[in-house]
């Protein structure tokens, strides 16, 4: 496995994998099961697997949340290694930003809804860092979890909207036992709010009112930034303390 911080060796080297297939797994890194099954798919399916892991800082709307974002580096590098990843691009600020961010890629409409009626900026940070890296490491497909759902149709739209030659592949989210979706954010919660944690879930399969999922949640002591039934799926983001999360589901998964 080779691990490259420099964007022109791995240009240097993309050089020689010219007639494979590149399957591009990009993450910002404190690696869970969730990662794991998207790179788990890419290597079933590519010749090559590059994992990318770069915390992005222009998509943090939150200095804290940026500073507090767990870092498990050896970890990440051992569990790469296991699932059979080629290449592990990890650029710095420098590498990823030589203009300073001065250039962005905007969604007018769906970004401005849900998570981005709440993290100003957060979709343009992401749509940037994502065209970047899409660009660099030229991937025939880039695998993205439903677990954030807006992010992937949005990656989806632009791949589309930009002509970009790749096909944008969604893996469905993977949950603990007790519903939570993986979340590199779980390590911040504290040993009581790991224990509500998975009320998120819960709420947003109850075959309830958007509006009785948020009281629910308020009820049990999370902080709701909002429930929302759109286009065949309900989302929901809600804090924990300090610990902002976010889930999805699909109207079918409404159950009871
Ligand atoms: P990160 O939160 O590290 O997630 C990397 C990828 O893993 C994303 O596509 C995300 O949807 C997926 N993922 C996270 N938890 C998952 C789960 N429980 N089940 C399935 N997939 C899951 O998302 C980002 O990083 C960044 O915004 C990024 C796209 C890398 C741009 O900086």
């Amino acid at each position: 496995m080779k691990i490259i911080d420099s964007v022109n060796t791995y240009r240097e080297m993309r050089k020689e994998f010219e007639v494979k297939k590149i399957g591009f797994v990009p993450t910002m890194g404190a690696l869970h099961i969730g990662h794991a099954a998207l790179i788990e798919r890419s290597v079933a399916e590519c010749d090559v697997t590059v994992l990318s892991i770069y915390l992005n800082p222009t998509q943090f709307d939150n200095i804290a949340d940026l500073e507090k974002y767990p870092a498990t580096v050896e970890a990440d590098l051992e569990l790469a290694k296991n699932l059979g990843i080629e290449i592990v691009l990890m650029p710095d600020y420098e590498q990823m930003y030589p203009d300073g961010f001065r250039y962005q890629v905007e969604e007018t409409q769906f970004s401005h809804r849900l998570c981005g009626a709440h993290r100003t900026g957060h979709f343009t940070g992401v749509l940037t860092v994502v065209m970047k890296l899409l660009n660099i490491v030229r991937p025939q497909r880039a695998y993205f979890g439903e677990k954030d759902f807006q992010q992937y149709k949005l990656i989806e739209s632009m791949a589309d909207a930009f002509f970009l030659d790749v096909e944008i592949v969604a893996c469905q989210t993977v949950r603990e036992e007790d519903g939570l979706a993986f979340s590199s954010r779980n390590l911040n919660l504290d040993n009581s709010e790991r224990k509500l944690a998975p009320r998120l879930y819960e709420a947003l399969v109850a075959d309830v009112p958007d509006e009785d999922v948020c009281s629910r949640l308020t009820d049990s002591g999370f902080d709701v930034d909002y429930i929302e039934t759109y286009d065949g799926r309900r989302f929901g983001a809600a804090k924990l303390g300090k610990v902002r999360l976010i889930d999805n589901v699909s109207i079918a998964e409404v159950s009871q």
